[in-house]
């Protein structure tokens, strides 16, 4: 098994990945397609970082993080507007989904919480089934630390849905510290972490 920075090449099976593993997120509702256009984006962004985990020449698992979340967002929506607004079109008219696109927006602009949080933030982390407790996620774990660390980045957050039971477990174990929880989407709640890089310095 290696862990290595994805290329533009590799979107599509992480986007599978993503939507397998993570079937219930917000995002993965928002289909394969456009997962696929935020993995491209996310790895041409200057200051995106998005790390796969190989078997054999297979990916089975990623970590995707950004420096400053909402510049990636305000970057994928300069440079992908148009692309991004034909695949959500038909989605768009569901206002459930408007509503989460706005929330999701919103939240990386300002959250609730009342302490200073690290701009730099894990965005997702996901193992296929068959790879999972063999320390797959912790590798990708630790290389994204590092990845952070040349980059300057002392520490990052993570935002977890209240029902990622397994995620939360991780995190914990990975030393992650739980700073608060907030309304991220209406009725759902999402818990707050912290990482601090110099733990593995
Ligand atoms: C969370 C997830 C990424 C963990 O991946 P993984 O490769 O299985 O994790 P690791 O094997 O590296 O686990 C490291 C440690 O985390 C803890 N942990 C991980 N999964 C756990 C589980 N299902 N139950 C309890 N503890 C768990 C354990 O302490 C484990 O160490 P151990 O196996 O020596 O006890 C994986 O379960 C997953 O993809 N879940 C679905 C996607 C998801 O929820 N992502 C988070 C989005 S924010």
């Amino acid at each position: 098994m290696q862990v290595r920075n994805a290329s533009f090449f590799d979107c599509r099976e992480v986007a599978k990945v993503h939507k397998e593993c993570l079937a219930k997120s917000f995002l993965a509702t928002l289909g394969e397609k456009f997962l696929t256009l935020l993995y491209k984006t996310l790895v041409k962004y200057k200051k995106g970082i998005l790390l796969i985990a190989e078997d054999d020449g297979k990916i089975i698992g990623f970590v995707s993080a950004t420096v400053a979340t909402v510049d990636f967002y305000r970057f994928f929506l300069k440079k992908k507007f148009i692309e991004a607004s034909f695949l959500l079109l038909p989605k768009a008219i569901n206002l459930n989904i408007l509503r989460k696109i706005f929330e999701t927006l919103r939240y990386s602009k300002k959250n609730k919480i009342n302490i200073l949080l690290p701009k730099a933030e894990l965005l997702s982390i996901a193992v296929k089934e068959d790879y999972q407790r063999k320390g797959v996620a912790q590798q990708l774990f630790k290389a994204l630390a590092k990845e952070f660390y040349k980059n300057g980045i002392n520490e990052f957050k993570i935002v977890v849905g209240d029902s990622l039971l397994n995620a939360k477990k991780f995190y914990r174990k990975m030393g992650c510290i739980k700073v608060g929880e907030f309304e991220l989407h209406r009725g759902e709640i999402s818990e707050i972490y912290i990482f601090k890089i110099k733990q593995y310095e």
